[in-house]
């Protein structure tokens, strides 16, 4: 067999660019053909979250060492292909199992071609089949490709009604949409049906495909959906955005390049006067790409000479985003999601060279973190997607951007096969487009600023270990949004919370604990949903996650694990009539007293409160009512209680050799964990008294700064406010409930744990110790201090949590001498009655 091998790997080096040619690449094929491959609803919802974590995977793969640039480039070269269609075979030529229904036909295709093959070559290289598995393969595909289904898919009904997830996203200005922009009118597109405008038949196609059906009818029997389906689109707080546009704008940034035209022209001579010599590579990769697919094609099909550039569109659901359904058929060469990451790629390519000057070893996925996140952006605050229109504004200059487009629309028109022929004026259309892009762009592009952003987004994020435990009775369809929705905002991911779905029926895992986001979505399908045992019993339940518990504090005394996380276990429970017994609430209180920072929630589809309220630490707020639905529009407004009891519950700080048991006089010694804060942020902190119940002097928190990073660390501590902070507001506290500290670039704060439990008769009865550090506000311009693998964004900040002498104590043990304090205490009280 090692022939083989050697053969596969010369075959795997020649592979390259087969995502260039005109038939599907081999090793996407599966994609098309793998029935659970081809239902998207089994793949990672299309978000940045996702994308990015896929990016870290392969990033993290030790096999694949490559930079920044390489990665951009590896992953158009291997799993992007724009322009995949579906064409419906010949009626009654059957099923034929040599043949696969799909080609690269669409518009989109022919830029493609020449991105790869002449913007962006990459050396013959592509990445290796098994660097990700099918179901991210596919999913990183779908994420890359820019294509339109257009396929009457049945539900076309509903795509009107969706308009509630647009107004969601951005309350789109009617008044602004002016002639050239198409918005759904369902009466225009019946005209245009009548007249036969279905786009993309071409006999003079001249692509090798594959399959060879010639017949006019097929696209137009199949192009009828009144809302397509826009491929190549991710979701991001601030719009969908076109990934494939931005990883080819930050590849063709990475490394700019002048490409003579002559490369460009197919060896055809050029048909216009007055091109340039050659395009700057970042812009047929990104705007004038799509421009000059707009002036091309609706110059010659629609003799329009105003070029309609933007078209409106939105996700079928507000949750796990999938499907992109655009709001036209026609005008689609340059959708909202195109110009966004045309825009986005434009602007980080732009500005590569200047952010790998800060710091060389920035990785894709960090560049991508930094750009669409809510604080900082990439070193610079202005540098961030909610910032996005001002960036198309100084980083964009039309008179370049037209004479780039007009260069490249003439290049293009050598290969990409149009409806017509240009026979003259092309600038002007170019100019139209150009014109019309920017007035689109500043007036119809809503997106949610960065105001808005700061205002609605916390400055504290979450490190949370969330076990949901799942009643299989709930229907996929209500439960799956919401579950999508909890851990998009914990954010599930390398640097933030993990998630481990449990069975309500007895406490079994139906996911292993993942800090993948998509891994986790490629596990918990429908299919695997519908195979679970369905109904509650919170006896065997609470029973196996007591013992799971309690073998992840022995997996914490063996690695000597300090803190860093916390740990809540949400119950997801649709049955009503939950059965609590003396059972179930024995085993909730030796979670309580044994496993103390586990913060359990309930959340359930009818009021359970009066079978519950033993079960949780505080009765009033850890028990919600939810209201799902199976159309999955109730999400945020349901689930958002819960997320917020979620947020509250502090990160973990503890004494490793307690384990489970608690044996008396286990001192931790000195210890100390280590913990990063983002400029601007917050992180919070909530040790449990089972660590500091019995009085030892010595017994303190240390916290120290351990790297460098700007400005001054706010250190502050609390026994009433679960989320302590400088200068809040407090109304009902008293003045000193809140005790803050400066820490400047060197020394340390310490806080002394001392009596801590003074007036206290049991362990459960002293509160918590709260602590926060704070990263005081954010700068303008943030340096990489920050160059460990365990930093997610290189302007981090570290400190160390030291512990000093942290004890071991549990009511189990401790309940001898406390209950004689407390039967004296009761007695004192009743003799002071009479
Ligand atoms: C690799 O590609 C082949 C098709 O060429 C496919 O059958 C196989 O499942 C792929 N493996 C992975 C891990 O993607
Ligand atoms: C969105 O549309 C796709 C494709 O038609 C469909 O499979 C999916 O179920 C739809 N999702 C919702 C929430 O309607
Ligand atoms: C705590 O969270 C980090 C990531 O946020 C993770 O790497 C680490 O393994 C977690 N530790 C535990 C014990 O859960
Ligand atoms: C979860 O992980 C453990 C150990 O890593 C493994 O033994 C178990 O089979 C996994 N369970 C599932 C459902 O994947
Ligand atoms: C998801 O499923 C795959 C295949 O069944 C398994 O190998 C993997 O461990 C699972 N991941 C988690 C987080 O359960
Ligand atoms: C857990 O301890 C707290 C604090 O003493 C108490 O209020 C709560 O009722 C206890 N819960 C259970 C289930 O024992
Ligand atoms: C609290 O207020 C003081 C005085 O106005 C200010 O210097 C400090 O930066 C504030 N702290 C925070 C965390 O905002």
């Amino acid at each position: 067999m090692y022939w083989l091998a050697v053969v596969c790997g010369v075959i795997s080096c020649a592979h390259a660019q087969l995502t260039a040619q005109s038939s599907l690449a081999p090793e996407l094929r599966e994609c098309y053909t793998d029935p659970a491959l081809v239902n998207r609803n089994n793949l990672p919802p299309t978000t940045m979250p996702v994308l990015i974590d896929i990016i870290r995977k392969i990033e993290d793969n030790p096999n694949i060492n490559v930079d920044l640039r390489q990665l951009a480039v590896l992953l158009l070269h291997t799993y992007r292909q724009d322009g995949i269609e579906y064409h419906q075979p010949e009626v009654g030529s059957g099923v034929s199992s040599t043949i696969l229904p799909f080609a690269p036909t669409f518009h989109s295709f022919y830029r493609h071609r020449l991105l790869l093959t002449r913007i962006i070559p990459g050396n013959l290289q592509v990445l290796s089949n098994t660097t990700v598995n099918s179901e991210l393969k596919c999913a990183l595909h779908y994420m890359l490709s820019t294509t339109v289904d257009a396929r009457v898919r049945g539900n076309e009904n509903s795509c009107n009604q969706l308009s509630q997830y647009r107004a969601l996203r951005t309350a789109r200005d009617v008044s602004l949409v002016n002639d050239d922009v198409e918005i759904l009118d369902l009466s225009k597109l019946k005209g245009a049906d009548s007249n036969g405008q279905i786009r993309q038949y071409n006999p003079k196609d001249d692509v090798e495909s594959t399959y060879t059906g010639s017949s006019k009818s097929e696209r137009q029997v199949l192009g009828q959906s009144t809302c397509p389906i826009l491929s190549g689109v991710v979701n991001t707080r601030w719009g969908a955005v076109s990934a494939g546009n931005l990883i080819a704008g930050i590849a063709a940034g990475a490394e700019l390049q002048q490409v003579p035209i002559q490369e460009l022209t197919k060896s055809s001579i050029l048909n216009y006067n007055n091109v340039q010599s050659s395009v700057t590579s970042i812009y047929p990769a990104t705007l004038s790409g799509d421009l000059a697919e707009a002036v091309l094609i609706q110059g010659t099909e629609r003799g329009n000479p105003s070029i309609s550039i933007g078209t409106a569109g939105n996700w079928n659901s507000s949750q796990a985003t999938r499907f992109y359904m655009l709001h036209s058929r026609l005008n689609i060469e340059m959708t909202d999601p195109e110009i966004r990451g045309d825009i986005d790629g434009f602007v980080l390519g732009t500005t590569l060279t200047s952010v790998l000057g800060v710091s060389s070893t920035l990785k894709l996925s960090q560049l991508l973190d930094m750009y669409y996140t809510a604080r900082n952006g990439v070193y610079n605050p202005t540098l961030r997607a909610c910032n996005r229109q001002a960036l198309g504004q100084q980083y964009i200059n039309s008179n370049r951007l037209a004479s780039e487009t007009y260069t490249f629309a003439a290049a293009l028109d050598t290969n990409m096969p149009l409806r017509g022929t240009i026979t003259g004026g092309l600038e002007d259309l170019v100019n139209s487009a150009v014109t019309n892009f920017q007035t689109y762009t500043a007036n119809n592009l809503n997106d949610m600023n960065c105001i808005t952003t700061e205002a609605t987004t916390v400055d504290y994020r979450l490190k949370t270990n969330l076990y949901i435990v799942l009643d299989a009775t709930w229907q996929y369809n209500a439960v799956y949004p919401a579950i999508s929705y909890l851990l998009d905002n914990i954010e599930v991911s390398k640097y933030g919370s993990s998630v481990t779905l449990l069975n309500a029926f007895d406490g079994n895992i139906i996911v292993n604990k993942t800090f993948s986001i998509s891994d986790f979505h490629t596990n918990y399908t429908l299919a695997k949903h519908q195979a679970l045992f369905t109904g509650v019993n919170l006896e065997s339940t609470l029973t196996n996650i007591r013992m799971m518990m309690h073998s992840e504090l022995e997996n914490e005394k063996t690695t000597n694990y300090v803190g860093g996380n916390a740990t809540v276990l949400l119950f997801l429970l649709n049955s009503g009539n939950i059965q609590n017994t003396p059972a179930v609430w024995e085993q909730a209180r030796i979670l309580n007293e044994t496993v103390p920072d586990l913060r359990i929630i309930f959340a359930t589809a009818t009021n359970q409160f009066d079978n519950l309220w033993n079960l949780v630490r505080d009765l009033h707020n850890d028990i919600r009512t939810i209201s799902l639905n199976t159309e999955g529009t109730n999400v945020e407004i349901s689930m958002n209680p819960i997320l917020e009891r979620i947020g509250q519950v502090g990160r973990r700080i503890i004494n490793p050799t307690c384990g489970s048991v608690y044996p008396a006089d286990s001192s931790s010694g000195s210890r100390h964990f280590e913990d990063f804060v983002e400029p601007g942020y917050i992180n919070f902190y909530a040790m449990s008294p089972n660590y500091f119940y019995q009085n030892n002097d010595n017994r303190k928190i240390r916290i120290t700064r351990s790297g460098a990073g700007s400005g001054s660390l706010i250190v502050c501590y609390s026994r009433v406010v679960p989320q302590p902070r400088q200068n809040a507001t407090l109304s009902g506290y008293e003045e000193n409930a809140v005790i803050c500290q400066t820490l400047a670039s060197s020394g340390n704060i310490e806080i002394s744990l001392q009596n801590a439990c003074d007036g206290y008769w049991t362990v459960n009865s002293c509160p918590f110790f709260y602590i926060s550090v704070q990263s005081s506000a954010a700068s303008s311009s943030l340096s990489a201090t920050c160059a460990e693998k365990s930093c997610r964004f290189p302007y981090n900040i570290r400190y160390q949590v030291q512990v000093e002498e942290l004890g071991c104590f549990s009511n189990a043990v401790t309940m001898s001498l406390s209950f004689v304090m407390l039967l004296s205490a009761i007695f004192v009280s009743l003799f002071s009655w009479h």
